[in-house]
């Protein structure tokens, strides 16, 4: 597979055509940003890491019957995925409450729910990718109800499977966030990206934080973080 011109770069990765229309190739940047693009660093090993327990992760869910795009891993910090046209919804489950749901309803983090929670926020920067409800979505054509329906009943089942997976490693999940994409047959499959990037992992046994959160609040041991989850996730 060969790497042709880059199509676009955001902000934690590139991507490029190939000479198949249908496969595009990801890489992963060790760049990393927070707070709406305010606060920017660069976290030394996290591409490899992200690529790597990405790819693991979307080929458990392949597995579990869930669709993505994932196609091959090339190299530390390479991924050949199918091409999709994104939904433009950030699609966030929350198993406790951390982050912005703490914040917005001014509770405590680290409250179990009883069932886990779904909510969307409108992927677009110039707004700052504002929460929006599916009847929104659908009013602004950013997905069809059918789609939505499945994309739903998708990230419950990503948070089955990955909740389980990550218990067992001593991890719990506590909450995270998917992107979808469509195949030109208009089938719905996971794209993106599951890493310590866009999920919550707290340690089950001392809480410790595990996750991007450590450089979004200036809590030192960053790098630590993703090699211990790499550790755990794909061993060494
Ligand atoms: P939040 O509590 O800040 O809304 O974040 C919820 C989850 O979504 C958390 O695991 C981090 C992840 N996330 C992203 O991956 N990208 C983003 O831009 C945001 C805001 C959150
Ligand atoms: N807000 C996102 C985060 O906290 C990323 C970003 O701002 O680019 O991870």
């Amino acid at each position: 597979m060969e790497k042709r011109e880059q199509i676009y770069e955001e902000k934690a990765k590139k991507v490029y055509a190939t000479e198949d229309p249908a496969l595009v190739i990801v890489s992963y940047k060790d760049d990393a940003t927070a707070l709406d693009g305010l606060k920017k660093g660069t976290i030394s090993g996290k591409g490899a890491i992200n690529n790597r327990m990405s790819n693991f992760l979307m080929g458990l869910l392949e597995k579990e019957g869930v669709p993505t795009h994932f196609v091959k891993e090339l190299s530390d910090r390479e991924t050949v995925v199918k091409r999709v046209s994104i939904v433009p919804l950030e699609v966030i489950i929350r198993n406790i409450s951390a982050g912005s749901f703490a914040k917005r309803y001014g509770v405590e983090e680290g409250i179990v729910f009883d069932s886990p929670t779904i909510e969307f926020s409108y992927k677009n920067d110039d707004l700052h990718d504002p929460l929006i409800n599916s009847y929104h979505a659908v009013a602004l054509k950013l997905a069809t109800e059918e789609e939505i329906a499945r994309i739903k009943e998708m990230a419950f089942q990503v948070n089955k499977v990955l909740k389980a997976y990550f218990a067992g490693l001593g991890v719990t999940l506590v909450d995270f966030k998917l992107e979808f994409g469509r195949l030109p047959d208009g089938t719905v499959v996971l794209a993106d990206e599951i890493s310590p990037d866009t999920c919550r992992f707290w340690d089950s046994k001392t809480g410790e934080k595990l996750d991007k959160d450590r450089f979004r609040r200036d809590m030192g041991g960053v790098e630590d973080a993703y090699e211990e989850m790499k550790r755990r996730v794909l061993g060494g």
